[in-house]
């Protein structure tokens, strides 16, 4: 039963890798990413040891938005390669154990999709209400847009038709009205479709906007966001049982908790902003308690439900949710310069640079990423530690190709430089420096360390499926904590401060039951073990930046990790 639970769960304790073909590997030789190059790259992604590949948006698009600007559910970019490649991929990496899931955009379309360009016709064309308008003026929107800078209003006129229609996000990305009952059978037929071709599941973008039915009345169908959610989420099941949903919902905790369902029947995993981004207030601050502070407040989610973690993701790194100062203390540490700050409330950088290229720090960080509750989600480069181009306008900043050789375009693509679909950073983080081929060959990497916590991780049920506690200790620096999973506990210690410490703490309760004499703990990243006093005390040294990973071991007698 377990076993047939904990395959089932795939996503319980997956590693996921979030990539975009377009930047990834050209095949083609045209200075643009494809299938074709990425189906060459699947067993990079297998030696690394990631289980999930989540493919950015890879439809038909303007590309005014990087793909998040659709114009075809049904099909593929054509500069990205056919339906016949991404099926190629697909298998391909299912053939390595690895399961695929890819962006998708309900909130809206591209402007050229062609349900709006018949919907902006007339006000009686049969498109017309895939989309939300308004008749009347609408009200000063200036707060509620998600670009600040770039958008003023989530309204605007349509010429045509002298309505206007709702765009939460730019002005070429009209919503789509969720609400039509012909919408919902499009995205469902979408999703069916791709599902049908071996996708895994979804990620879903902007889900508290596309939920939210603004301007348009209800038509014959329940008005419920959730119980809509909910009947998508079905669907999907029905379809693939193991198909899962990954949502992309930034928001404070008692408020994300909605969109797990109370039976778990919505998202299946949501991503944890709110400690992504107190992780960075306790990197600034070079204390452990904020962090600390946030990951006590999560709330319990349905058992089947699962959070998703992550340190860097294809947008500006959010500070949106910290408060003024905290937000300017992470500004100040990571990106005191105008140019790295987005939207006033974020940062175009990637974890590396922020941290001045610290090989301790930026290890002690990934180390954490794979011991917080939840399944670790790294964006490409990521084990590598590649850099952000700041001359890349807006977040195409730290979606430069991936950076694979030192040697022409970072080994991404035969064409002239001047035809790469982004330039790479140069210098320090430049391919000269950062790249995979390299890597590779050096056992003592960050892609071999990388590549070490992913193994661990998946030898480690506990820490995709156990509890999670903080444990009480003195040192503000050190992040000490417990993850209990049946009769098993681990220990994952992590030092924010530069300095070196001593830590001295006791086991949980959990961890006290049937404690033999000559227990102790297990090092599973070297072989440091602690022994524990009778009391369950023990004293852990912590270098400065220092990570360590412990499994409790209830006798003295040695067995394998
Ligand atoms: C994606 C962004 C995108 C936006 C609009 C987001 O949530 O992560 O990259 O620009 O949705 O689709």
């Amino acid at each position: 039963m377990r076993i047939a639970q904990t395959s089932d769960l795939w996503w319980k304790n997956a590693v996921i890798y979030c990539l975009d073909p377009e930047t990834f590997y050209d095949d083609a030789g045209n200075g643009t990413g494809d299938f074709s190059g990425l189906i060459q790259r699947v067993d990079y992604l297998s030696a690394l040891g990631v289980n999930c590949i989540w493919l950015m948006p890879f439809y038909p698009s303007p590309e005014r938005d990087d793909g998040y600007d659709v114009t075809d559910f049904f099909n593929v970019d054509p500069r990205l390669g056919t339906l016949g490649d991404v099926v190629e991929f697909i298998r391909t990496a299912k053939d390595r154990g690895m399961r695929v899931i890819a962006d998708f955009v309900i909130n809206h379309t591209s402007d050229k999709h062609p349900w709006f360009v018949q919907a902006r016709k007339s006000v009686d064309n049969p498109y017309r209400h895939y989309y939300v308008w308004r008749s009347d003026p609408p009200p000063d929107t200036s707060k509620d847009v998600v670009f600040p800078g770039e958008q003023d209003s989530i309204w605007t006129k349509d010429a045509a038709t002298g309505e206007w229609y709702l765009h939460r996000f730019m002005v070429h990305q009209p919503d789509l009205n969720i609400s039509h009952p012909q919408v919902r059978d499009e995205i469902a037929k979408a999703m069916g479709f791709w599902l049908q071709l071996g996708l895994d599941g979804f990620r879903l973008d902007a889900v508290p906007f596309f939920l939210e039915t603004i301007g348009e009345p209800p038509q014959d169908i329940p008005h419920d966001p959730h119980e809509y959610l909910r009947a998508l989420r079905r669907f999907v099941n029905r379809r693939s049982g193991e198909a899962i949903f990954l949502g992309e919902v930034n928001l404070p905790y008692k408020d994300q908790l909605r969109y797990f369902g109370d039976e778990g029947d919505e998202l299946t995993m949501m991503f944890d902003f709110m400690a992504m981004q107190n992780l960075y207030v306790s990197l600034a601050k070079n204390d452990a308690r904020p962090l600390a502070r946030t990951l006590s407040k999560r709330p319990p989610i349905p058992g089947d439900c699962q959070w998703a973690m992550f340190v860097r993701n294809h947008d500006e790194l959010t500070l949106d949710k910290l408060s003024e100062a905290d937000r300017q203390a992470v500004f100040e540490a990571f990106g005191p310069e105008e140019d790295m700050q987005l939207y006033g409330r974020g940062l175009r950088r990637r974890l590396p640079t922020m941290l001045d290229g610290d090989q301790d720090r930026i290890r002690m960080v990934y180390s954490l990423l794979f011991t917080l509750p939840g399944t670790p989600t790294l964006f490409y480069g990521e084990e590598i530690g590649m850099g952000e181009n700041l001359d890349v306008p807006d977040r195409g900043a730290v979606r430069t190709p991936m950076q694979w050789t030192d040697g022409k375009n970072a080994g991404f693509s035969d064409a002239p430089a001047s035809k790469l679909v982004a330039p790479m950073p140069e210098g320090r983080f430049g391919p000269e420096k950062i790249n995979a081929a390299n890597q590779m060959r050096d056992p003592d990497s960050l892609w071999h360390f990388v590549a070490r916590l992913i193994q661990r991780y998946r030898d480690c049920p506990e820490l995709g499926w156990g509890t999670f506690e903080v444990l009480k200790q003195p040192a503000k620096a050190v992040l000490l904590h417990a993850s209990v999973w049946q009769d098993s506990l681990m220990l994952l210690a992590h030092n924010f401060g530069p300095d070196a410490v001593t830590v001295r703490a006791a086991l949980p309760d959990a961890g006290r039951q049937d404690l033999e004499s000559g227990a102790f703990l297990l090092d599973l990243l070297g072989d440091n073990h602690i022994g524990l006093e009778d009391d369950g005390g023990f004293t852990m040294e912590m270098k400065p930046y220092g990570y360590r990973w412990f499994r409790l071991q209830r006798s003295g007698a040695n067995r394998l990790p």
